[in-house]
């Protein structure tokens, strides 16, 4: 990909599923990578991952509260010497049904999926502007963000409020080199997915994806780390406040 080596990026959520598959593909095209995570163990289960690959750092913190984002931006700006892209995929998710959603549990899904990507993006977004170098921040949605996923209430609002959060970011950050977009993939293969799959049906990923997405599967999270990739690089050099959709079809059927 045109103009992504030797760029300094941070993955939030990069300690597992779709995040480590991007912090591997960057470090793979020859930048230097800070992966995030909740877990401690899990960060430095994924950075000992990759150490042999190239330049990989790892910090734990909760991205859903102020001192956590501040400690995550702070952290790999001083590892790295300063940033130049985030990846802000750091997400939960859990199927409840609307009519017994808590409000403890509303705000436990917003605060991870959008208030912990406004923090992180706005600690990258001041440091780019400090650096007055441009750079590119990536944040992920989902077709849930799109269209109406039963049983997802909070998580649907959450990654819908992603996609606005994305074009006002794009447009304020424009004037000083900032591209902001984001990512919609559909049913991808993680562990996030695997566990609320488990509690449905053993075959679910398989069946869900020969019923439900036009090219009969379900997405792997190297297919997203691609799209992210593409995006941070200077190949989508005039993409800026729109979404990429990355789901084998799935939303564009009647
Ligand atoms: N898997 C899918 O089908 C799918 C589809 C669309 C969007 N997404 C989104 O992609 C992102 C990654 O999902 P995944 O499927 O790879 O999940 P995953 O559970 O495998 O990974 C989630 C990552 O986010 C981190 N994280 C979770 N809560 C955090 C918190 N409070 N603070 C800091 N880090 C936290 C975890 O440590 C982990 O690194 C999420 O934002 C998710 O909503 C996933």
């Amino acid at each position: 990909m045109r103009g992504l080596h030797g760029k300094r990026v941070l993955v939030s959520g990069g300690s597992s599923g779709i995040g480590a598959a991007a912090a591997r593909r960057f470090v793979e095209e020859g930048c230097a990578v800070v992966i995030g995570g909740l877990e401690p163990d899990e960060v430095e289960r994924a950075v000992h991952a990759l150490r042999d690959a190239g330049d990989v750092h790892g910090v734990a913190a909760d991205v859903s509260q102020e001192d956590g984002a501040t400690s995550l931006v702070e952290t790999a700006s001083r590892v790295l010497g300063g940033v130049d892209v985030l990846v802000n995929n750091a997400g939960t998710a859990w199927r409840e049904p609307f009519l017994q959603i808590t409000a403890e549990h509303w705000d436990r899904m917003l605060a991870v999926n959008l208030r912990g990507m406004f923090l992180v993006g706005q600690g990258v977004a001041r440091l780019l502007v400090e650096q007055g170098t441009g750079g590119a921040i990536i944040n992920m949605s989902s077709t849930n963000g799109l269209a109406a996923e039963q049983d997802y209430t909070h998580y649907n609002a959450s990654k819908a409020g992603v996609l606005l959060l994305t074009k006002t970011m794009a447009v304020e950050l424009a004037e000083h080199g900032i591209r902001v977009n984001a990512l919609c993939p559909g049913f991808v293969r993680t562990a996030l997915n695997e566990t609320i799959a488990a509690r449905i049906a053993p075959d679910f990923i398989e069946t869900y994806g020969r019923e439900n997405v036009p090219l009969r599967r379900t997405g792997m999270p190297q297919e997203i780390a691609a799209a992210y990739a593409f995006l941070a690089s200077d190949d989508a050099s005039f993409i800026t406040g729109t979404e990429l959709v990355v789901d084998g079809g799935q939303t564009a059927v009647m």
